[in-house]
């Protein structure tokens, strides 16, 4: 297998893995990304098959393949209690602190999570980092980019406004936001720079992941499952 054909097959494994969590009746979040499509696919499987959930999604992404995947979908406004979410990840350290946002949807996801009893990652394998050191994103109001960008300066970081791949100018997000990805190097103390990150005005939400329960890491013959140690 090429490296490319090695990360799919280790993110369907990690998706096949954690669905298995899934259980009738329960309501659940469905994340974003290419992890999050391999889970939502195994559930529709599943669906077809009995099983009775309903699904929050994070995204017109997740919305849209659960519908095309027949899985009953509700809002957060009609239930504010989850069960369970399962989502990607951009990197995730030794104590499952990730960074998300890579689809530009952390925050509908950070949302998700927190009104979530289970916070379950998805993951291939290079997504496992000694350190973090991946740029963050953080949403933005259109309006308060310039002063948002010199906060995160003033925070030790780089700001990268995120382009779009078909369209001109800026990534607009599902909530009509920019993201500006903020370079902070290795980040030695997440939560510091989570708590720092809070307090900038005009960024809507950010994408370091600090309430994570467990995260399925895809192999070449199934998943390993890191779960948190201090809950
Ligand atoms: C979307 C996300 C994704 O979950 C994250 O970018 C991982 O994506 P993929 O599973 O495609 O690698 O945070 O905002």
């Amino acid at each position: 297998m090429n490296d490319q054909s090695t990360h799919d097959h280790e993110k369907k494994a990690s998706a096949i893995s954690a669905v298995t969590l899934v259980r009738d009746g329960m309501i659940v979040g469905i994340g974003t990304g290419s992890t999050a499509a391999y889970a939502i696919s195994e559930l529709g499987r599943l669906v077809s098959g009995g099983l009775d959930i309903m699904g929050i999604p994070t995204s017109y992404q997740s919305e849209m393949l659960a519908i095309e995947h027949n899985i009953p979908i509700t809002t957060l406004l009609e239930h504010p209690e989850i069960d369970i979410t399962l989502d990607g990840a951009d990197q995730i350290d030794q104590n499952l602190v990730a960074i998300k946002g890579g689809g530009a949807a952390h925050t509908r996801e950070k949302v998700v999570a927190s009104a979530a009893s289970r916070v379950v990652l998805m993951v291939d394998s290079r997504k496992i980092a000694s350190r973090l050191n991946h740029a963050v994103p953080i949403e933005v109001l259109p309006y308060s980019r310039t002063l948002v960008e010199r906060q995160v300066r003033a925070l030790g970081g780089m700001p990268n406004l995120r382009m779009a791949a078909r369209k001109v100018g800026p990534v607009i997000t599902d909530n009509g936001n920019f993201i500006i990805d903020a370079d902070f190097g290795v980040i030695d103390d997440p939560e510091r720079l989570n708590r720092e990150i809070n307090a900038v005005v005009g960024a809507v939400e950010h994408g370091i992941f600090l309430n994570v329960d467990e995260v399925h890491v895809g192999t070449a013959d199934g998943a390993r499952v890191l779960k948190r140690t201090n809950p």
